[in-house]
This record gives structure tokens, C-alpha cells and sequence, in this order.
């Protein structure tokens, strides 16, 4: 199985991807889960996070709190589209589980540098401020990355939290900066994709269907979080944006791309945080990034589904 740090700021699309994960562990080792501050401020991405994890009944798998705001900027939140506790929609319980101890970006340095080199991958699946800190403190670990996995950005769909901004890259644009010019081999989940992976009247049944605990939280938690994008953009349902991450990593054939030049908008104020994609290779810019233009989203779903009747 391959072995990852899940980045994350819970969000209930960011909760799916942490439950499709542990249902894989086959394909998906999960080291550790490092929450930032994003969808809510980190003491909620924190508790959130383990929240997840004891549904999934793996309260073993640690979880650290990271950084609490954007390396230069004010952070901004999401609550108009994730609810007041950035997991609205199901009612769980408090966790019981304890933070593990120490910082999200010592975790992400220590187990890159004691894992042997290319063997760990990064899913970053909210704002980039706790890889994009781990890099700048220790840079040995940037070769030792196997590859980063993330869900950021547009080109097509353009933004989301600004007319040309995705909400996770538009939070910390100067992180998103530096993990796109890391050299690593970076996948993209773009807004391109995950307005695709939608969860449908029907594909929300499939959830409830499961009739589990899980089944029921998932179905619950795409209900709230689909409000806001059927007022907003009159989708036919929620976006599981950040699932598409982990569904990469067990099935990679659903997904197609390019490989492409993204530079991230840092200076701009009209246009910051814009994910500036080549994608018809007009310039001569060197490929970073593998960004992704398509999804098989009714395989994608049969695989989620699938998976979630595994916990
Ligand atoms: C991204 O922003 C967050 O609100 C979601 O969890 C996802 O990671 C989508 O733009
Ligand atoms: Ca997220």
C-alpha cells in the first residue's frame, strides 16, 4: 500500500476522502493526518479530523494540529458553504481520541525523513501552509517526496471563492507558490474535475442504502454541503472536491490530464490565488504539474460507494 500524510482542513468533502482512504488499506496506508486551519480556523480542522477518524473506527491513526493561518495573510474561511463547525449535517460525537503530540509540520519533516526516500506521498486536500512551512524549514524533504496529491485550482471552472480563484489555493497563494515550484511531482484535482464528482439525488441514495453509521453521516453530510452550491451555481449536487484525491491513489485510470505549467497568482489583487494553467501550452514554461480535466464520475461513485460499505 502506498503511504501517505493527509493534509486536511474538515469540510465534509475533505471528511469522505479521509473515510475512502481508511476503507482502502490495501491500496492507502495512512501515516498520519496533519489538520490547517482553512474551510474553519485549526482548533475545528483539528477536531474535526479525529471526529472522522473515530467514525471510521480508526481512532489509531494520529492526528496533529498544524499551522493556524496563511504564511503572510489573514486567514479566510468557508462556514457559508461547510456550516459553523465545518462539518454541519451529521450529528457525531466529540472525539475521544487525543491530538497527538507536536506540531503538523515536525510530523510532515520527521516521517519524510525517516521513511526511505520516494516512498511517501502528500494529499494536501485544503490550504498549502503547513507542506509549503514544512519545505521552507527543511528542504532536504522536498526530494524525498514521492509525489503531492492535492486538490487545488481551475482552468476551466475558474474560482469559486473569487471569479478567478479556488478556495484552497486563493487561502495561502504564497504556499501554493512554493509547492508548485518544489519539482516534485505534483497531481492537481481542479475545480475542472470535482464539478463532475457530484452527489446526485441518486448517489446520495446509494449512500443511505449502506444503512450504516457511515453510510448515513456521508449521505447527511453531502445534504448540508450541497445547499450551497445548488443556490449558488444550480448544481444538481454537492462536489466532492477532495475525494478525488484519494480515489486517485486507488484508481488512477478514472481520472485523464495534461501535463502542464501552473503558476499560482501571487501578486495580483484582482486575480490572486489564480491557478495560471497552460493547458494548451502556449508558452514554453516547463511542465510541473500533472493537471487533471476529467473524471469517470459514475465509477468514481461506484468505487466510493463500494469502498464505504467496506467500514
Ligand atoms: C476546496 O475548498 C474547500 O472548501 C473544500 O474542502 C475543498 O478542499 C474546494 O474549493
Ligand atoms: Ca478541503
Amino acid at each position: 500500500a502506498r503511504k501517505i500524510i493527509i493534509d486536511t482542513d474538515p469540510g465534509q468533502d475533505d471528511a469522505v476522502a479521509i473515510l475512502l482512504a481508511l476503507a482502502s488499506p490495501d491500496e492507502i496506508d495512512v501515516l498520519g493526518i496533519t489538520a490547517v486551519a482553512g474551510n474553519v480556523p485549526l482548533h475545528l480542522t483539528a477536531k474535526n479530523a479525529r471526529i472522522v477518524c473515530e467514525l471510521a473506527g480508526r481512532p489509531d491513526v494520529p492526528v496533529y494540529a498544524g499551522c493556524d493561518a496563511p504564511l503572510t495573510r489573514k486567514l479566510v474561511t468557508a462556514e457559508h458553504v461547510h456550516g459553523k463547525t465545518g462539518l454541519d449535517g451529521p450529528v457525531l460525537p466529540d472525539p475521544a481520541m487525543p491530538l497527538s503530540e507536536g506540531h503538523a509540520v515536525e510530523f510532515i519533516i520527521d516521517t519524510l525523513r525517516r521513511e526511505p526516500a520516494g516512498t511517501v506521498t502528500l494529499c494536501p486536500l485544503g490550504p498549502l501552509t503547513n507542506i509549503a512551512t514544512a519545505f521552507q524549514k527543511a528542504p532536504d524533504i522536498i526530494p524525498r517526496v514521492q509525489e503531492i496529491v492535492l486538490m487545488g485550482g481551475a482552468y476551466f471552472e475558474v474560482g469559486n471563492i473569487t471569479p478567478t480563484a479556488e478556495f484552497n489555493i486563493y487561502v495561502d497563494p504564497e504556499a501554493a507558490d512554493i509547492v508548485f515550484k518544489s519539482s516534485i511531482h505534483i497531481v492537481v484535482m481542479p475545480l475542472d474535475v470535482t464539478h463532475d464528482a457530484l452527489v446526485t439525488k441518486h448517489r446520495n441514495d446509494a449512500f443511505r442504502a449502506l444503512d450504516s453509521k457511515i453510510g448515513h453521516a456521508v449521505a447527511e453530510m453531502t445534504d448540508f454541503f450541497e445547499r450551497f452550491d445548488k443556490e449558488k451555481y444550480g448544481s444538481e449536487g454537492a462536489p466532492l472536491h477532495d475525494p478525488c484525491v484519494t480515489a486517485y491513489l486507488i484508481r488512477p485510470d478514472l481520472f485523464t490530464g495534461r501535463h502542464i505549467n501552473v503558476e499560482i497568482e501571487t501578486q495580483s489583487e484582482l486575480t490572486l490565488g489564480m491557478t495560471v494553467a497552460d493547458w494548451w501550452g502556449v508558452t514554453d514554461r516547463p511542465p510541473n504539474a500533472l493537471f487533471m480535466g476529467d473524471i469517470d464520475a459514475d465509477r468514481f461513485f461506484d468505487l466510493l460507494t463500494d469502498r464505504l460499505s467496506r467500514l
